[in-house]
């Protein structure tokens, strides 16, 4: 058989679909009022501090960074009371899932997760000839992880949670973390996304994986979302020795780069700029909640920084999201997600919110005589 020069795994991929930059729809429409709703970050902006440790920082950028970050895995280790060796840090977390994928992932074995979660990870996999189990969500949008324990085998390499999840905003709880725990066997990696851990910790039954310590366990968690430096890419994992320290073999040795090391530790050392975060979050997540609920829409139950909602399909999505555009408000709709009939909106400041609502308000008459509220 003749030789192909991509493997066909690679060919059938599709690039990754970011959310629209601010400056593409300035570009596009010569709008000046832009609001971004659509890729969950923090709508505060990052802290002064971590502002200042990185505006510092750029006299140094002709040094390669510290290869192992002491100073920022020393704060690390001191916030969850971990050795250092414990911790792995990446351009985002998504950068450390590609170490996952290339360390431990081999062409046909099998990873677990759930269908529409975060797509990021699901292209890492695919892109390493991993076979892919989607199990299908339960009615009410969470993990059916009783139909996912049963498609764990002695093929299955990875089990994949994001948790909470993106874009669907659901979470596992405890009970059922530890009901899929039991089927997982040892020589299964099983890689908890705690991408919204900071928005999602509150809740009773949340399972806040720092209280868990299985082998087999990576826990992943970043500075681009409560933290707000999503821009300089800064992530960090959680594991055993073993398994940390296999990830560092393959690992790119500057990564995270000079200024994202000091945007995190900066962003660590102020915590009232956290709290702030996430009371603004919970804030205008509950007149978001309840402005969709009473215009109509279905919305998902979300322990994040968003929300999704059900337009019933592709075409309700698109033109919702087209015209948010035409009014300077961008969302996400959830096609590549394949969700197509559902889109996601991400929490902004208070103005950013009246942005939305003032844009809803002209775009909704509209929109309800061509695709009507869904209840
Ligand atoms: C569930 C989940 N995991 C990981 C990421 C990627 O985060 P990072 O910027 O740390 O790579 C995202 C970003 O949207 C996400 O939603």
């Amino acid at each position: 058989m003749e030789k192909k020069l991509v493997p066909d795994y690679i060919e059938n991929l599709e690039v990754y679909q970011a959310g629209k930059p601010i400056d593409e729809l300035a570009r596009e429409r010569g709008l000046t009022r832009i609001t971004k709703l659509a890729s969950n970050e923090n709508p505060l902006g990052p802290s002064p501090f971590a502002i200042k440790e990185m505006t510092n920082a750029l006299w140094d950028v002709h040094r390669y960074p510290d290869m192992f970050a002491h100073e920022l895995k020393s704060a690390l280790s001191s916030l969850y009371n971990l050795k250092p060796q414990n911790i792995i840090l990446g351009n985002g977390s998504e950068g450390i899932m590609g170490y996952i994928v290339r360390a431990f992932l081999q062409p046909g074995e099998e990873v677990v997760t759930s269908e529409n979660t975060f797509i990021g990870f699901l292209i890492l996999a695919k892109s390493v000839g991993a076979n892919l189990i989607q199990v299908p969500r339960r009615s009410d949008y969470k993990y059916d992880v009783e139909a996912m324990a049963k498609k764990i085998n002695e093929n299955t390499k990875v089990v994949y949670i994001a948790n909470p999840d993106n874009p669907t905003g659901t979470y596992i709880t405890k009970e059922e973390f530890d009901f899929l725990m039991k089927y997982v066997p040892k020589h299964t990696i099983v890689i908890l996304d705690e991408a919204y851990f900071e928005f999602a910790q509150s809740q009773w039954d949340y399972p806040d994986s720092m209280n868990y310590r299985y082998d087999n366990v990576i826990t992943l968690r970043t500075f681009s979302k409560a933290y707000g430096i999503s821009g300089v890419r800064c992530g960090y994992g959680f594991g055993h020795d073993y398994l940390i320290g296999n990830l560092h073999k393959v690992k790119l040795p500057f990564e995270p780069g000079l200024i994202a090391q000091k945007g995190a530790l900066g962003a660590l050392k102020d915590y009232p700029h956290l709290v702030r975060t996430i009371q603004n979050n919970t804030e205008q997540f509950q007149e978001l909640f309840s402005y969709l609920n009473s215009h109509g829409f279905k919305t998902i139950p979300s322990v994040t920084n968003f929300i999704t909602i059900k337009t019933g399909s592709e075409e309700a999505s698109l033109y919702l999201y087209n015209q948010l555009l035409n009014h300077g408000v961008i969302i996400r709709p959830l096609r590549a997600n394949l969700m197509p009939d559902h889109v996601r909106i991400s929490i902004g400041t208070k103005d950013e919110m009246l942005h939305f609502y003032e844009a809803m308000n002209q775009v909704l008459p509209g929109y309800l005589e061509k695709y009507g509220a869904l209840r």
